[in-house]
């Protein structure tokens, strides 16, 4: 899948676009917050020199395709509150999986449905993929919310799926499919 192409997506009071150097404290912050990474599938940041790799291993995907992370910028201040991303993709299948987090400070005000809304409708209707796929810690209620609010449904539990800093954990799989989509849309 080609994804090298400098883009924005558009939302009502936020704009999806790629990561930038400058991007580097917020992801820190944002990284190493112990609410933030709570669920997440790696511990939270402790060196400013990881959120670096992320940015760098970003802007690799970018290049490559691999995968696709997007700042979700506010517009009012032009201030970096989260990310979401595509990954895993499965060209034949047109399947995807999505990743999301929003800096702490900019929980409960509806941003990351605005900007989850926006990539999703990108995802089918730009990468014309058929299937996004959401692994979530059966717990993370404010992301199942986050899911729900948009029609993915919750497809089934994978049993301790993870194990991060010695915590076993279960995967909730959420699934949405275009179709889905396009109807709970024109609906
Ligand atoms: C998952 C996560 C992004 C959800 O954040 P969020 O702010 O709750 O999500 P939304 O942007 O959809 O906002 C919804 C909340 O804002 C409120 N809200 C306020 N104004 C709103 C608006 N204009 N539109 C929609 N919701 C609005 C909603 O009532 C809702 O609050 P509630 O859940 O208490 O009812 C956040 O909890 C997070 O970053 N978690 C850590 C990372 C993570 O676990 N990611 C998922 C694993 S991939």
């Amino acid at each position: 899948m080609t994804l090298c192409q400098q883009m924005t997506i558009s939302a009502n009071r936020v704009t999806l676009r790629w990561l930038i150097e400058s991007d580097i404290p917020a992801l820190f912050e944002m990284h190493s917050h112990p609410d933030v990474m709570r669920y997440w599938s790696s511990p939270p940041m402790t060196d400013m020199a990881e959120a670096r790799r992320l940015f760098e291993r970003v802007q690799d995907d970018y290049r490559t395709g691999e995968a696709l992370t997007l700042g979700i910028e506010r517009n009012e201040d032009a201030v970096l509150i989260g990310t979401c991303t595509l990954f895993n993709f499965h060209q034949i299948s047109r399947r995807a999986e999505i990743g999301y987090a929003l800096r702490r400070a900019f929980w409960g005000q509806g941003y990351m449905h605005e900007a989850l809304g926006a990539f999703v409708r990108y995802a089918f209707e730009t990468l014309d993929l058929n299937r996004l796929e959401a692994d979530i810690d059966p717990r993370n209620v404010a992301s199942a919310k986050a899911l729900e609010r948009l029609g993915f449904q919750r497809e089934g539990l994978l049993r301790e799926r993870w194990i991060v800093n010695g915590e076993v954990s279960d995967t909730a799989l959420y699934g949405l499919l275009r179709r889905e989509w396009s109807q709970r849309r024109d609906a």
